[in-house]
């Protein structure tokens, strides 16, 4: 089965370093599609140059925020992975929906583990909360419940690197509300996800096979000395 990797993405100066670490680990998964649904007016060129340099066949969508969600603790990624989600339903019959942010670390066995799919398979993500970890708790090869930092009277309360779904299964009901910390589980809860339908993966979730890494902000360092009165002696190099 094809795997359709979505990535939401916007533009900063991490963006570009992060897109191409992600596309250094996506060049070595055979049958995979990449969606990057980029957070802006119009596809950018430098998120187009790094999806044709990685020879990956790939889908390029642009679906900026609602004005509304500019600052603030906004629901992050929502409009762009909407987006990918119509275009998976109105292009796509069969494979593998995977939630990939472009900033989180993923291990190749990932792919090997999702590609079967069925409805909903799920999996531990490490570096979570205060916990460091968010996994469904399995018994007897079943999920019965959830280990989560934020439980946040979710049913499914899951990071959006913690399960896959099969296109099958994506129903026209599917939808992710723009209400942060509820996209994963409301995402769920749409497809009419029961929990027996859940499969656990990464050997009965044991296994950490994706990081939810963040990268520190570039921010931009004050300059504190003035060009113009630089004693040259003392710093040479500056002239
Ligand atoms: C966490 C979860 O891992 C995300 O999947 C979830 O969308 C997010 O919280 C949320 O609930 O808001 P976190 O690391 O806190 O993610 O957020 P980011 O990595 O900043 O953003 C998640 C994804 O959305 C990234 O791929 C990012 O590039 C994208 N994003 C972020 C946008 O498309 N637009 C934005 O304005 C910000
Ligand atoms: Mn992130």
């Amino acid at each position: 089965k094809m795997i359709y990797y979505v990535t939401p993405t916007y533009p900063r100066p991490e963006q570009v370093p992060e897109l191409t670490r992600l596309a250094h680990t996506l060049m070595h998964v055979p049958q995979i599609h990449w969606i990057i649904a980029d957070d802006q007016p119009l596809c950018s060129e430098q998120v187009l140059n790094i999806l044709k340099r990685s020879r990956l066949p790939f889908t390029h969508l642009s679906s900026p925020k609602p004005y509304l969600y500019k600052g603030g603790n906004f629901p992050r990624g929502v409009a762009n992975r909407r987006a990918a989600v119509s275009w998976l339903r109105d292009n796509v019959q069969d494979g593998v929906l995977y939630f990939g942010d472009d900033d989180n670390t993923v291990d190749l066995q990932l792919f090997d583990e999702i590609r079967n799919t069925k409805k909903v398979s799920m999996f531990p993500v490490g570096l979570i909360g205060g916990f460091g970890v968010s996994t469904p708790i399995v018994n007897n090869g079943k999920v019965i419940g959830f280990f989560d930092s934020w439980p946040g009277s979710r049913k499914f309360p899951v990071d959006m690197a913690g399960f896959a779904v099969n296109i099958e299964f994506l129903k026209p009901s599917a939808n992710m509300p723009y209400i942060a910390g509820h996209e994963e589980d409301r995402f769920l809860v749409s497809l009419g996800l029961k929990m027996e339908d859940i499969e656990p993966l990464a050997e009965n979730c044991s296994k950490i096979l994706v990081w939810h890494t963040r990268t520190v902000k570039y921010k931009k360092p004050t300059l504190k000395v003035n060009i113009d009165k630089l004693d040259n002696k003392k710093y040479p190099n500056f002239v």
